[in-house]
């Protein structure tokens, strides 16, 4: 079945999609991303997501090429052509095509483009544990913004691959965790409580994250957003990330070590299984 990307204004087959080779995301990373799941036709916390997909382009002085209407139609209209029911929905909007400055271009028009990728997901109850590693956080200090530049963040994950390790979680020079790669990550302490770190310009405020919070709490569960170090979490009961991509996936072994027995722990499993069952009920 052929692919097909959406392309300033245009449906696109996949294979012929592009931008021009001075567009500000290919030379300097101007630009800012999002990824929505797709689950069974439903897309989860779009609005979070294109909300948030403002929020970055405010903060780099940049203005969305469309509503968030027009955004919804798009991707709607992109997951009929592709016949996308379960995957992820890929939205980059860039400053747009300039003769190559630093500074910000007067009269660029914004670029706009998605594209839809199958992908099939572990949504079954019993979840696979996975690894991970720990990586120094090399990024820049405005985390929060949810930028194409991930230069950082893919050498961490090549160094996890590498190892055979499913994500590489993110030190700062003060020893506490920022977050994964390309996730939040949370941990189960011996008092049952949740923690995550408190959203602020050290890391992505997860719309997933967010979602897992509200589900915890609906399940009275006490949650902490504090920042933790490494050995905090290597003595944690559970850890897990969360992510559009890895919805929650449970972490059994950190650079080889086990975390508790080396198992998937109840909560990861119990808040997957809510967040798939509240996946059901987004539009
Ligand atoms: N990344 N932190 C980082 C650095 C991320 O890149 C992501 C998601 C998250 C989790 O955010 P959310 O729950 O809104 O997906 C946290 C996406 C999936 C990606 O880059 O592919």
């Amino acid at each position: 079945m052929s692919r097909f990307a959406y392309v300033n204004g245009s449906y696109v087959p996949h294979r012929e999609a592009a931008v021009h080779i001075e567009d500000r995301g290919y030379q300097f990373g101007d630009g800012v991303y999002e990824v929505v799941l797709l689950i069974n036709g439903k897309m989860a916390d779009c609005e979070g997501h294109l909300k948030r997909l403002n929020r970055s382009l405010f903060k780099l002085k940049m203005k969305s090429p469309l509503s968030e209407g027009a955004l919804r139609q798009i991707m709607a209209r992109l997951t009929r052509l592709n016949r996308l029911k379960t995957g992820i929905i890929y939205i980059q909007i860039t400053r747009g095509v300039a003769s190559r400055d630093h500074s910000f271009p007067k009269n660029s028009l914004a670029s706009l483009v998605m594209t839809v990728k199958h992908v099939s997901l572990d949504t079954g109850r019993q979840l696979a544990g996975k690894s991970a590693i720990t990586v120094p956080d090399q990024r820049w200090d405005r985390r929060d913004i949810k930028t194409i530049q991930l230069l950082p963040n893919c050498l961490a994950k090549q160094a996890a691959s590498e190892k055979g390790a499913y994500e590489a979680i993110m030190v700062m020079p003060d020893g506490s965790v920022s977050e994964g790669s390309s996730s939040n990550v949370w941990i189960l302490n011996k008092e049952n409580q949740l923690i995550t770190r408190q959203p602020d310009e050290d890391i992505l405020n997860g719309i997933t994250r967010q979602s897992i919070q509200r589900i915890a709490g609906e399940r009275q569960m006490e949650i902490v957003e504090r920042s933790f170090s490494v050995a905090e979490m290597m003595q944690a009961k559970e850890v897990f990330v969360t992510s559009a991509t890895s919805m929650v996936t449970a972490l059994t072994h950190i650079d080889g070590q086990k975390i508790d027995e080396g198992k998937v722990g109840l909560i990861a499993s119990a808040l997957k299984a809510d967040y798939i069952k509240y996946v059901e009920t987004c539009s």
